[in-house]
């Protein structure tokens, strides 16, 4: 099939590259030349575990473009995967100009034949309904509908590990009340659906995987199954962290508690690691908008408020933690390992590690920061922050009062971390993910303080997820 995304961001170039790596024609959209160029020079403007690779192999079918009006006149499906970061007025809703200006140039430029526009840019609900309107209004026939309809069809890829939620997912939902429209994109994913492409070799198909079953409902479905997931995960990492406060005051370790709890099936293991909480693009975002769209039709919706409330007073919680350690923060210099949301990535969005970087700046702390991966984009991004960026771990370990452990990547398991501890006097590690283990940490002579743990005797740390 014939394919246009419009957005070259996490969510666009990944499926775009998987769709071409399973053999349909993707061409890439997006208004930044720059990138553009870029990406035509076969260079990949994220970084993103196996997308690199892929795209060398899907190189054939892969197109970039900042100029869609004549790939538009070939396309089967059109994906909207542009960005809709949270509005400026602060009540939580999404931008959606950059959807808003996307679906006008589908207007603008739709084919004779029939186009399925798919939404994969997590949306509000009922926007499927306002795409469908605006690219009516932007063609110029008597009646545009007969040409085209809008689908929903949400992602539910992570950040450093998308290329294999895309090729292995769980399922896959499309929202629309049309059979063609349902019937193409089934047609899509068809080799996804029954795994009858050749895996890559760099990702091999996971072993004893089920099929993905297609889940067919109406467009407001689809569009409530993204922002239900992404809420009830989002209350999932809360709840944990709500317990492992509990957990500290009754002496208990939050990490046994989530191994306990996780190995009951109908709770599952997944997102049970407590700690510094959720950041990224999706949870803060998504959470909030759909709290907003629940205000427009009347209704709170408080278990998914507390969750964001226990989420962010989490970044504070690691502030009065250092306080009451160090007592004072003026002119002292706290570390900070890890500066991405997560590990895998060089996203920092809503990233905890440089919230809690600000709130300390503005107590008079001095800043040192690592990260393994996202050092360049903090560089040029948070310039101004007053933030001291350094090259290696040990750079902030050795010239700080207390480390924070922001990001659980794993190399700085393998720090020299006994040869640290011993050339510093008294030295406070706050592990935010209950990663580097209280044992090893309080052996190699640093005062440890989990989130939701005690300090421990020996024993092998148990992780308490899967993560
Ligand atoms: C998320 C959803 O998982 C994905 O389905 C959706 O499409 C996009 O949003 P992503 O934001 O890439 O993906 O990362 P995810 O792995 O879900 O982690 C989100 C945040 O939660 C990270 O900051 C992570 O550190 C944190 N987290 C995750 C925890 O604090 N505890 C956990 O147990 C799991």
């Amino acid at each position: 099939m014939n394919i246009v995304i419009f957005g070259t961001g996490y969510v666009g170039l990944t499926t775009g590259t998987a769709l071409a790596y399973l053999g349909h024609l993707v061409t890439c959209v997006d208004i930044d030349e720059k990138k553009i160029a870029a990406l035509r020079g076969g260079s990949v403007p994220i970084f993103e575990p196996s997308l690199g690779e892929l795209m060398k192999l899907a190189r054939e079918n892969l197109s970039f473009s900042t100029r869609p009006e004549e790939a538009l006149q070939d396309a089967d499906v059109v994906f909207l995967a542009v960005g809709t970061p949270s509005s400026a007025n602060g009540h939580g809703q999404a931008d959606l100009s950059a959807v808003c200006a996307a679906a006008t140039s589908i207007g603008e430029n739709l084919r004779d034949g029939f186009t399925v526009v798919v939404n994969k840019s997590t949306v509000p609900i009922g926007s499927g309904n306002w795409v469908e309107s605006i690219i009516a209004d932007a063609h110029s026939s008597e009646d545009p509908h007969r040409l085209f309809t809008v689908a929903s069809n949400p992602e539910f890829l992570r950040e450093g590990t998308a290329i294999r939620d895309i090729l292995y997912p769980d399922r896959v939902v499309v929202g629309s009340a049309n059979p063609a429209a349902q019937a193409i994109l089934r047609e899509l994913y068809q080799p996804i659906l029954d795994q009858s492409f050749e895996a890559p070799l760099f990702l091999p198909r996971p072993k004893g995987m089920s099929l993905a079953p297609f889940i067919a409902t109406d467009v407001a479905s689809a569009e409530l199954i993204k922002y239900a997931s992404n809420a009830f995960l989002s209350v999932k990492i809360s709840f944990i962290n709500e317990i492992g406060a509990l957990a500290e005051r009754v002496g208990a370790d939050v990490t046994q508690i989530a191994l306990g709890m996780g190995l009951d099936s109908r709770i599952g293991p997944h997102f049970l690691q407590a700690g510094l909480g959720w950041g990224g693009s999706c949870f803060g975002k998504d959470s909030a908008a759909l709290v907003a769209t629940a205000q427009e039709y009347g209704l709170e919706m408080p278990i998914v408020t507390a969750a964001r409330s226990i989420n962010y007073d989490l970044r504070e919680e690691v502030v009065r933690r250092l306080l009451g350690e160090l007592k004072i923060l003026k002119g002292r210099t706290i570390g900070i390992l890890g500066l991405a949301f997560k590990p895998n990535t060089d996203d920092l969005r809503d990233a905890p590690a440089l919230d809690i970087a600000e709130r300390l700046i503005e107590r008079g702390a001095r800043v040192r920061a690592h990260d393994p991966v996202a050092l360049p984009n903090a560089r040029a991004k948070y310039a101004d922050s007053g933030i001291h960026f350094c090259d290696t771990p040990e750079d902030v370990v050795l010239h700080s009062s207390a480390v924070v452990l922001a990001t659980d990547w794993p190399q700085y398991r393998e720090l020299p971390w006994s040869l640290l501890g011993s050339s510093l006097s008294d030295p406070v590690i706050l592990d935010g993910r209950n990663f580097l283990g209280g044992d090893a940490m309080a052996a190699a002579g640093f005062r440890y303080i989990g989130l939701g743990c005690q300090p421990r005797d020996g024993r092998p740390l148990q992780r308490g997820y899967v993560a």
